[in-house]
Formats: C-alpha cells, structure tokens, sequence
C-alpha cells in the first residue's frame, strides 16, 4: 500500500506516470469520481486495490452532465478532503483536471449515447448522459487504465458507459461494484449531505420499498401491481415527485413485466429538493 498520493494536475506527468507504471507490467485501475468523497468510494479505491497494482482516482465536477436548473454550482467540493480519504485507502495518485483541460475554448464534440441512455434517468435530465458518456470517454483516453469501477447505484450510468465503451472499442475493462448502504439501507450519496434531519430520517424508505418490490417479483409476482403500491407509499411517506420506479432488465434496461433473469427495481424520487435515486437486484425465485 502506498504511503503517499501523487497529485497530478495535468495531462503530461499523468501521462507520464501510467506510461512508467505499464512499463513495469503493473495493472492499473481508475476509479472516476466527481470528489465528495464517502465510504462508497472509499469502497471502490478498496476494490482497485485489491484487483490491480495502480489506482488513479479522478476528481471532476462534470459541468456537461448537469442540466440548467440542477446542483452543479452548489455540488458539494472539498478536495483536500477528498485527497486525505484517497491517501488513507490506498490510492497512488489523484488526478484533478479543470475544467479548461476537460473543456478547452474549442471544445466541440460529445457523444451520444444509445437506447440504454433513453427513459429512467435519462427522461428526466436531458443530456445528461452525453454529458457522462463524453466526460467518462475523455477521462479513460487521458488515464489509459486496464479496469475503470463505476458505483452500481448510478445503474443506468453503468449501462451507458458499457455501452459506450463496447461502441467505440475502448480498450478497457468496465466493473461495476455494488451499492455501500448505511445501516437503515439508504444508499450512500454525497447528495444525502443535503437532506434535513426529518428528510433523512424517512430516506432509507425508498431502498426499503424497492427491497419488498424485489421480493414480492422472487415470488413470481407481476410488476404492474407492486410497483404502483411502492409509488403510493413513496408518496406517503412524504416522497415527490417520484419521477419513476421501474423494473427493467440488468443486461439490456428493457422493462420487465415479470422476472425471469436478474432484473433491477430502480428508482428516482425527491425527497424535499434533493432527488435520490437507488435500485436494487430483483432475481427470479
Ligand atoms: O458517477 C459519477 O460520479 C460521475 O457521473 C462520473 C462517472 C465520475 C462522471 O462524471
């Protein structure tokens, strides 16, 4: 484990870095981050760790995958912090573009992502995933690793990049790694830093109904009936708008009507103003 983190700020010595790192056989792991860093990330530099000999972290506030009206300006930023938590877990280097590196004056070009971008998510933000699949596409040609992590909390972020990755040939392997719960179930967020005691004291309902939509499927169970009983209690609970809950199939995100191979119960609602979102597995029984 390395007892120092390389902070690289830009393009060449990170270059120059994973050139030397490759050079001497070692497998390197990027771990994409957008900082505010919690246990879920720290899970996922844990994760790196233990499959690879390297791991990079990026840090980068995408501004191309916020919409207008969205938290980009107030997105919580702390990158001493982050850079502390990166070297406490093990990482070997940090790397921390701005945004005139990501995005110079004549910047011009951004992917587009196909059906698996289309509904859950990407209904409700519009452009959003370009903004994820073009900023994820720039951050593995600027690292060149043989493995990137993405959270399996982002599920359909998940499916896009694979997507993306598989569409445009880019050498690397993409894993997901399951959701970091904090005990009552709520998924970790650096978005949950903005819920109100009240709000976070009812935020773990939503895993928990997603969790009971999963089981009532094991059993057979048509979709239809379930999930408008977990919109219903979402919104007595003090949810809204609950903007969908879905069952959509792991591989291919098709909805699913009954579960026959692992599908996802998958969620967005807002909780006062701040939109969660969580899935979780649902298996034929
Ligand atoms: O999941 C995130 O934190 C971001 O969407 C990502 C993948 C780092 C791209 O900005």
């Amino acid at each position: 484990m390395p007892d120092t983190l390389l902070r690289l700020d830009t393009l060449e010595p990170l270059r120059a870095r994973v050139a030397a790192w490759r050079r001497e056989g070692e497998r390197i792991v990027l771990v994409p981050t957008m900082g505010a860093l919690h246990a879920g990330h720290l899970a996922l530099v844990a994760h790196a760790r233990a499959i690879g000999q390297r791991v990079i972290a990026s840090i980068f506030v995408n501004p191309t995958q916020f919409g207008p009206t969205e938290d980009f300006s107030r997105y919580p930023r702390d990158t001493e912090g982050d850079l502390a938590l990166l070297a406490g877990a093990g990482a070997d280097a940090a790397w921390l573009p701005t945004v005139e590196i990501m995005y110079p004056a004549d910047f011009a070009t951004r992917i587009e992502p196909g059906p698996a971008a289309e509904g859950l998510c990407g209904r409700f933000r519009p452009g959003h995933f370009s903004g994820v699949a073009t900023v994820v596409a720039k951050l593995l040609n600027q690292v060149g690793p043989d493995v990137a992590l993405f959270g399996e909390k982002d599920f359909q972020q998940l499916q896009v990049i694979r997507s993306v990755v598989r569409d445009l040939d880019i050498p690397v392997a993409i894993e997901g790694v399951p959701t970091l719960r904090e005990a009552d179930g709520l998924a970790l967020s650096s978005r949950n830093r903005y819920l109100a005691p009240a709000e976070r004291a009812t935020a773990p309902r939503l895993h928990a109904v997603l969790a009971r939509i999963a089981e009532g499927l094991a059993t057979g169970a048509e979709a239809g009936p379930l999930v408008a009983d977990g919109i219903a209690e979402l919104e007595a609970a003090g949810f809204g708008p609950v903007q969908y809950l879905e069952v959509r199939d792991a591989e291919t995100l098709a909805p699913v009507a009954r579960v026959a191979r692992e599908a996802r119960v998958i969620a967005a609602a807002y909780l006062g103003g701040t939109r969660l979102i969580d899935n979780v597995a649902a298996l034929p029984g």
